[in-house]
């Protein structure tokens, strides 16, 4: 079993045999955006009559899911939103200051610290503690990967991964690079792997040992016998990247996730809306209240002159001097709003999963990235010309209203965004029958280590082919050697030859 956090990706480690398979679904991160992704996956797979036990922080708690054990991790969402703690302080600095050419190797560490202190508390809680000294076997066990792992991973499979045509997904970078920024991700990809071999491996090794049991292998080397990394990706929205076939992109996860309802407040205000409706939401990490008060400023005042409706997602129940068009929620039931009629915007972090359900749903967007990969997502749907990139410092009133204005009335940004839908939907199977096709392909077959791309088991001087360029040019030399040997002895020859005849003469 295997530690922990945030990442749109699950990875899948066989341990035994396949019929109705104990699965073991470790999703710990607090953060609905990446719940919701994961719920669907451990459902179906227990309506499939496998029996899964799943540690999540979202769990579906439905007594119908007879083959569902959840143990509950929701007070995590508490020690991550609520309490005024140190973690939140890190993380309130991470998540919303862009980090620069130096501070982006900075941030790295800060990061990892933070997931590791998380880790920490996770394992320390008395609901892990129980679980872990119960005496459980699974034959699979799928988990949400490490947060700092993500770098590394395409150096475990030695996947083909280039810091210019992939560079790392927490670099704040637009799609195309500059100079600046090919030499930062280049950096960076060297950086990142150095640091999680001497640094994170050992620490994240340690504090596994400790609550898992001396005994268990190097968390190095449990991690080279991961057997398929499950990847929310989709190509078109995604840079296209050579995958080897362990490695299955998901695509949309979102067709079979069942709509959550309107509550009637909500439903009367979107389908009264006389002249449609913005949904104005920074999904589920970034506070909206935490903005310093220029931009808060700017952004009500905006509110308060524009003629449309808007659905602010805040975390709090109530907000003093709200104006008239303004409906506050603390959750939203996002894929509804984007699904309505009247909604004419969507403008938002540009976290992954709004960025897939505003594209499903086709509608155009204003995008204020602000951490991890959310630059490149806004900057990608800004070049698909579904919407605009509007950057966290460059907030103010003009600015805002004028986009707002600009994307709703314009009709190239609708068309646009239905073309991207097109695009990013037309698959064979949706993600979710995809996930759970792979998951038992790993059970039928004990593992996929058949699938496993050999260079990674390859030494470094045979992968860049050292020894066959060296026999080559051994090669080589021997026949340019042999070559000059003979031509230096016909030389020989025939002088001798030419000598004897003038000498007869
Ligand atoms: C539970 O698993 C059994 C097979 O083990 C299956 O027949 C049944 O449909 C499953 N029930 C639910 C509610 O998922
Ligand atoms: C990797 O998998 C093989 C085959 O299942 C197993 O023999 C080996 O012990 C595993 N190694 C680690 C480090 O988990």
């Amino acid at each position: 079993m295997k530690v922990l956090v945030v990442g749109f990706i699950f990875i899948v480690e066989i341990l035994s045999v396949f019929q109705c398979a104990n699965i073991l679904f470790f999703a710990p991160s607090p953060s609905k955006s990446h719940q919701v992704m994961f719920q669907p996956v451990f459902k179906e797979l227990s309506l499939r009559g496998h029996n899964v036990t799943a540690i999540v922080c979202s769990p579906l708690k439905d007594p119908n899911l007879t083959n569902l054990t959840e143990i509950d991790m929701e007070v995590l969402y508490k020690i991550i939103y609520e309490e005024e703690n140190e973690a939140r302080e890190a993380m309130k600095k991470y998540i919303l200051q862009k980090p620069n050419f130096l501070t982006v190797f900075l941030k790295d560490i800060v990061v990892k610290n933070i997931f590791h202190r998380f880790g920490k508390y996770i394992l320390n809680m008395p609901q892990m503690q129980t679980f872990l000294k119960e005496d459980h076997k699974f034959d699979v066990v799928i988990v949400e990967w490490l947060y700092p792992t993500f770098a590394a991973l395409a150096a475990k499979y030695r996947n083909p991964s280039h810091p210019v045509l992939a560079p790392d997904h927490d670099l704040p970078m637009p799609r195309d690079l500059s100079l600046k920024e090919r030499l930062m991700s280049g950096l960076y990809a060297v950086y990142v792997r150095v640091y999680y071999h001497l640094v994170v491996l050992p620490r994240e090794d340690a504090l596994a040992r400790k609550h898992l049991g001396q005994d268990i292998p190097y968390l190095g080397d449990i991690e080279k016998n991961i057997s398929l990394l499950l990847l929310n990706r989709n190509p078109v929205f995604h840079r296209v990247m050579p995958v080897v076939p362990a490695i299955i992109e998901l695509g949309y996860t979102n067709t079979n996730k069942s709509v959550e309802k309107m509550d009637p407040e909500l439903k009367d205000f979107m389908d009264k809306s006389k002249n449609g409706v913005v949904y104005f939401s920074f999904g589920s990490n970034i506070q909206l209240l935490e903005l310093p008060e220029d931009k808060l400023n700017a952004i009500f005042n905006t509110f308060k002159n524009i003629k449309y409706d808007i659905l602010l997602k805040i975390n709090k129940d109530t907000l003093d001097n709200k104006p008239k068009n303004v409906l506050t929620r603390k959750w939203v039931p996002q894929s509804a709003i984007l699904k309505h009629k009247n909604t004419k915007l969507f403008i938002t972090q540009g976290g992954l999963q709004s960025c897939d359900e505003t594209i499903i749903n086709q509608v155009p967007v204003v995008v204020i990235p602000f951490s991890a990969d959310q630059t490149t997502n806004a900057d990608t749907l800004a070049k698909y010309g579904m919407g605009k990139y509007l950057g966290y410092k460059d907030i103010t009133e003009e600015i805002l209203t004028e986009y707002i204005n600009e994307v709703i009335t314009k009709p190239s940004y609708k068309k646009n965004a239905m073309m991207l839908s097109k695009l990013y939907t037309d698959q064979p199977t949706d993600g979710l029958e995809k996930a759970i096709w792979w998951i038992e392909y790993v059970l039928r077959h004990k593992g996929a280590s058949h699938l496993r791309y050999p260079s990674s088991d390859l030494p470094l001087y045979q992968y860049l082919m050292l020894d066959v360029l060296l026999l080559i040019v051994l090669a080589l030399s021997v026949l340019v050697l042999v070559l000059i040997i003979t031509v230096k002895l016909f030389i020989c020859i025939g002088r001798k030859m030419f000598e004897k005849k003038t000498k007869k003469e």
